[in-house]
């Protein structure tokens, strides 16, 4: 299996957001990691417990999305797509490892520019409370991923742009958090 690969995004507007969009421009995994993200990819479900104790995750659940299996079929799975794709933060972290499929999660670098993860089965990628992202499936069109969880669930997305995301406390914990200064 191959294992994340990180890039800027292209930012080409006629291609459907689900192809690759690689600008040819690599990302390092010490880029991401200035910006708060966290990277591993894991071999196997023990080393996914290992972590799980080590950054206190208590609660998991597993996301399936596929235009097979998906409520509404295919075109209801774009519709959310769509949704998954406009830029937004949470409060509290987001945690993904990928167990089968493919799936691109898109970062803001300091610059606000677009850094692109495709993500693969093993890897696990950790966005921090009040980073901007969005997220999309590969022209697989086909992922199934381990949601981790700090506490319970939240699935509260504030989108960019909003008064509330803008004025979070996470937003304002996260931008100090990354600052150079
Ligand atoms: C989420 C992804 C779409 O919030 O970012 O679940
Ligand atoms: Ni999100």
């Amino acid at each position: 299996m191959p294992h994340a690969e990180f890039y800027y995004h292209d930012n080409d507007q006629s291609v459907a957001f689900t192809e690759d969009h690689n600008s040819g421009i690599p990302v390092t995994e010490e880029e991401l990691s200035s910006i708060g993200v966290f990277y591993r990819h894991l071999d196997t479900l023990e080393e996914v417990d290992q972590v799980a104790t080590e950054r206190s995750y208590k609660n998991r659940d597993q996301i399936e999305l596929s235009p097979v299996t998906f409520p509404g079929g295919a075109d209801a799975l774009d519709k959310k797509l769509e949704t998954f794709y406009e830029e937004h933060l949470h409060e509290d972290e987001e945690i993904r490892y990928i167990l089968a499929g493919e799936g691109f999660f898109d970062v803001r670098d300091h610059q606000d520019r677009w850094i692109r993860t495709k993500l693969y089965p093993g890897d696990l990628l950790v966005l921090p409370a009040g980073c901007y992202h969005r997220f999309t499936l590969t022209g697989k069109k086909y992922v199934k991923a381990l949601r981790l969880f700090k506490d319970e669930p939240k699935w509260v997305a504030l989108n960019r742009g909003s008064q509330e995301a803008e004025s979070s406390s996470s937003r304002g914990e996260y931008v100090n958090s990354i600052s150079v200064n």
